[in-house]
């Protein structure tokens, strides 16, 4: 099962792209599960789900935590030898079908002010995709989209995943962001960082872009911008129902196609 995450600045696109992506893998057959780690679950409404109708998994935490865990502590579990639990059973629990077939976890949100921090969901999140990983084979990628920044990786939810999808615009901010997610990524030994220059408006971004990340071009993917992704988003539809031909979807075909090789390999 392949892993990837997505990751980078605010508004940078990651939802957007991985939404698309998301479909457009299904529609080749794979067995897609899209989990949105954040806590203004946009993913599910990108995929076509009200998240009114979603159970969360932050809202059964306790009762979840138990079942992974079971009387083990956070301290002592051990995670290559995960105890025999019903996974697939906790799956159908939480698992929405999107688009296009696309299966939908939902971390959930922080629940009213001065909850705390989201950082027992997360570790929720990446001990439930261990035990996919280990004892299903119900998928065959997961793909999780991620809050702005590098919470998520320096609560090292993606230890030896297979892909970040870094998703940057070509200006110094989120740039910037896109560096600090590199640099975790690389700690969490993430096999291969492909960095996604988005909302592309001439070819010098991309180049910039290279220059400032000290990147080879092998690992960079451009996805163009297009004045109809921002309008379909507004009417709460993805662009890949507007306006199928759009060059932002062609580009992220493109996406699709590194990933597929990566199947096939
Ligand atoms: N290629 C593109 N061309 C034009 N607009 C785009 C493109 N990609 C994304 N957008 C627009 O940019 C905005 C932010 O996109 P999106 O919500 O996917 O970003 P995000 O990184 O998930 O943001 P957040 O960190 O807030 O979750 C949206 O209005 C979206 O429609
Ligand atoms: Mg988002």
């Amino acid at each position: 099962m392949i892993r990837i995450i997505a990751t980078g600045k605010g508004g940078a696109g990651k939802t957007t792209v991985i939404a698309t992506l998301s479909r457009l893998l299904s529609r080749k057959g794979y067995r897609i599960l899209a989990i949105d780690t954040d806590p203004s679950m946009n993913l599910a409404m990108s995929l076509g789900i009200p998240f009114t109708t979603i159970r969360t998994l932050a809202e059964d935490k306790i009762g979840i935590r138990e079942q992974l865990f079971g009387n083990d502590s956070d301290d002592d579990y051990d995670h290559d030898h995960p105890p025999n639990i019903d996974i697939e059973e906790i799956l159908r629990q939480y698992e929405v079908y999107a688009y296009d077939d696309v299966r939908v976890v939902v971390m959930g949100t922080i629940p009213y002010g001065g909850a705390g921090c989201i950082c027992s969901s997360i570790s929720l999140v990446k001990l439930l995709i261990e035990h996919i990983a280990s004892q299903t084979d119900r998928y065959d990628i997961v793909i999780v989209d991620s809050q702005a920044g590098s919470e998520i990786l320096g609560r090292g939810l993606a230890v030896d995943y297979d892909y970040n999808l870094v998703i940057t615009e070509a200006f110094p901010k989120s740039m910037e962001v896109a560096r600090h997610v590199m640099k975790l990524a690389g700690d969490l030994r993430i096999k291969r960082q492909v960095v996604i220059v988005n909302k592309v408006k001439n070819g010098n971004e991309v180049g910039k872009v290279i220059q400032e990340l000290s990147l080879t071009g092998d690992t960079v993917i451009p996805v163009r911008y297009d004045e109809q992704v921002a309008e379909a988003d507004r009417n709460g539809q993805l662009i890949l129902d507007t306006a199928p031909e759009s060059m932002t979807v062609c580009d992220i075909r493109g996406i699709m196609d590194m990933i597929q090789g990566s199947c096939q390999s």
